[in-house]
């Protein structure tokens, strides 16, 4: 299982951010869970750069340019210098900020070309009786997708977070039967954009609300890869027993 951390602007001070990474240090060695930590970008460097642990580091975004005059961008070749080796690309936040498609395929090139794992983020505001939100899904990934070569569209990582369960609790998720059904949708719709042996071995995430309750149901209900901890990652007593629910 692959578990990202996304701290979003949770974690605003050091001292707590240290306090997260020792607590998932110790976490990862007691797990077979892969943790991937995605700190705020000033932290970054500080908790990365000379980590031994198995604990990995992501960036939360990276930015549609690649350097120059651009005041306030932290490209991906900054990211990749200050240790991250994901970047977590087209969350619901940033699109919100304004990322739109194209926007978002231009920081996955960004990312791809400086030796950063994406974990493209997709998933519909708000469910229909139509199924109208599977075709939503569907075209995030094939526009993110669309200008790279097989190659490198096996390596995206696909999150599923769909807007209605960010944010809340446990009870809000998911649930289970739907969270199967949206994998196996995801994953048909990778080996379309893929060929065969690509699309199985491409990994699928869900996130929204995962917390240690329901984890552990989610995991075991569906062919899901791992997850993406938003609000519970940055609580360390909560993101350690997740982490235990998945060992
Ligand atoms: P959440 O956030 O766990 O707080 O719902 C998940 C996310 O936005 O990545």
């Amino acid at each position: 299982m692959l578990v990202i951390a996304n701290w979003k602007a949770y974690v605003e001070d050091f001292a707590k951010a240290k306090e997260l990474l020792a607590a998932s240090k110790k976490a990862s060695r007691r797990s077979s869970c892969d943790i991937v930590l995605a700190p705020p970008a000033p932290f970054l460097s500080a908790l990365a750069l000379g980590n031994k642990s198995a604990v990995a580091f992501s960036a939360q975004d990276v930015s549609y340019t690649e350097g120059g005059a651009k005041t306030g961008e932290t490209t991906a070749l900054m990211y990749q210098t200050a240790g991250a080796t994901y970047a977590i690309i087209g969350h619901s936040e940033r699109r919100e900020a304004g990322d739109t498609d194209a926007i978002v395929a231009k920081k996955l090139s960004h990312a791809l070309a400086h030796g950063l794992t994406p974990i493209l983020c997709v998933g519909e505001r708000e469910r229909d009786s139509d199924g109208r939100y599977l075709s939503f899904v569907r075209e995030q990934i094939t526009a993110a997708c669309a200008p790279f070569t097989t190659k490198e569209r096996a390596q995206i990582i696909v999150a599923y977070e769909p807007l209605w369960a960010i944010g809340k609790t446990a009870d809000h998720a998911i649930g289970p039967n739907d969270l199967a059904e949206m994998v196996l949708y995801v994953r048909k719709v990778l080996s379309e954009l893929l060929s065969g042996k690509n699309a199985r071995h491409s990994l699928v995430l869900y996130g929204g609300s995962v917390e240690p309750t329901n984890v552990r149901e989610l995991a075991h209900a569906s062919q899901v890869d791992g997850f993406l901890v938003g609000h519970d990652s940055a609580i360390r007593e909560d993101f350690v027993k997740l982490i235990k629910e998945l060992s």
